[in-house]
């Protein structure tokens, strides 16, 4: 048990309560692949946060006569009530009521959309999560006011205990996750911000190629449970803290030539694991390499400074600087999009981290 983050004010007074919080996808450089209860990385990992693809969510507190056992909650998404959304829920609810005991005296009617294509293979856990752990930690600061550097880290805690990645969409443009020297101030508990970035970081653009708007073939749970008893596991943690260090002092150099291969590096080691986990899984399609392909030869040809990485699945995330956005969305359109499921794509940029909406 964290001390620091249990809810202390006994006799909290109690009313309605409604609040509307936004917070973001993010895409890690440095990947988060195997953890241990209860939720904590095996090793450090570092994202960008989006802007444009966000989870809004919307959250009424309605106090209760008398205190439940488990937090009562109805969930609806996108304008449909989710049972299927329940069981994480309930596990969440179950994991945070110890830091947040006052929730047991209301019931929350929860409703929640992304901004992003439903079913587009882009990972929405780290959205709602973050969004839905803002607004509790919105309702937390009225019963019992808080910094507002202490309420940012929290959300964060709790975030996390909802979906490991969801501790890094609290704020922008980068954080970090997971105790690691080069990081001051880092922990396996809540994700920091990255100090010092360097500008040509902070407006950098991220289109998100759909490839495949399926079901993901392996759920990120499962995909860490792999990591239990995998060959190579104690040489990617390693390998994951040591990138992350060498990424450090290019992020606040700006040198876009070490950027490159330390990003698209760390989106193979991540499918490397798939690929030679017991049961393995393939998560690329045929289109995400061709992607990659022509990625490289636009590069090499152009010299301008476009990489990719990926995440648990098929779709490839194009990374480039604003400056070279003109010419990078051309190539896209002219070179990339007929690889994507009807052509579908997200162009997004590096943002801020939750509002309140
Ligand atoms: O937060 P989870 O449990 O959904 O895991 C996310 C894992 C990756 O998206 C593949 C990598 C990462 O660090 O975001």
């Amino acid at each position: 048990m964290e001390q620091r983050f249990i809810f202390k004010n006994r006799k909290p007074r109690l009313d309605v309560f409604h609040t509307v919080w936004q917070a973001p996808s993010n895409i890690a450089l440095i990947k988060y692949w195997g953890k241990t209860a209860p939720q904590l990385p095996k090793n450090a990992s570092l994202s960008f946060t989006l802007s444009d693809a966000f989870t809004q969510t919307a959250v009424t507190f309605k106090p209760l006569k008398t205190p439940t056992e488990t937090v009562s909650f109805r969930i609806v998404f996108e304008g449909e009530e989710k049972p299927s959304f329940r069981p994480k829920l309930e596990t969440f609810f179950e994991q945070i009521v110890l830091y947040q005991s006052f929730l047991l005296h209301y019931t929350l009617e929860i409703s929640s959309h992304n901004t992003f294509p439903h079913s587009s293979g882009i990972a929405s856990s780290a959205s709602s999560m973050a969004a839905l752990a803002a607004c509790l930690m919105d309702l937390e600061a009225q019963l019992s006011p808080m910094s507002e550097d202490l309420k940012k880290e929290k959300t964060s805690f709790l975030a996390r205990l909802g979906s490991g990645s969801a501790s890094r969409s609290i704020q922008g443009p980068m954080m970090a996750w997971g105790a690691h020297e080069a990081i001051p101030h880092s922990s396996d508990l809540v994700a920091v911000g990255v100090d010092a970035i360097h500008p040509v970081f902070q407006s950098y653009c991220d289109t998100i190629l759909l490839v495949d708007k399926g079901q993901k073939q392996v759920s990120s749970t499962l995909g860490h449970q792999l990591m239990h008893n995998h060959p190579y596991a104690e040489q990617r943690f390693a390998q994951a803290n040591r990138q992350l260090k060498n990424l450090v002092p290019v992020l606040q150099s700006g040198d876009l030539d070490a950027f490159i291969p330390i990003v698209e590096k760390e989106a193979l080691d991540l499918h490397a694991m798939m690929m030679t986990s017991d049961p393995y899984f393939i998560l690329m399609q045929p289109n995400t390499l061709h992607i990659i392909q022509a990625i490289w030869s636009f590069r090499t040809k152009t010299n301008i400074p476009v990489c990719f990485t990926l995440d648990a699945g098929a779709n490839v995330h194009v990374l480039y600087p604003k400056n070279v956005a003109k010419e990078v969305m051309a190539f896209i359109e002219s070179d990339l999009l007929s690889f994507c499921e009807n052509r579908q794509c997200v162009h997004d940029r590096v943002g801020v981290g939750i509002k309140k909406a």
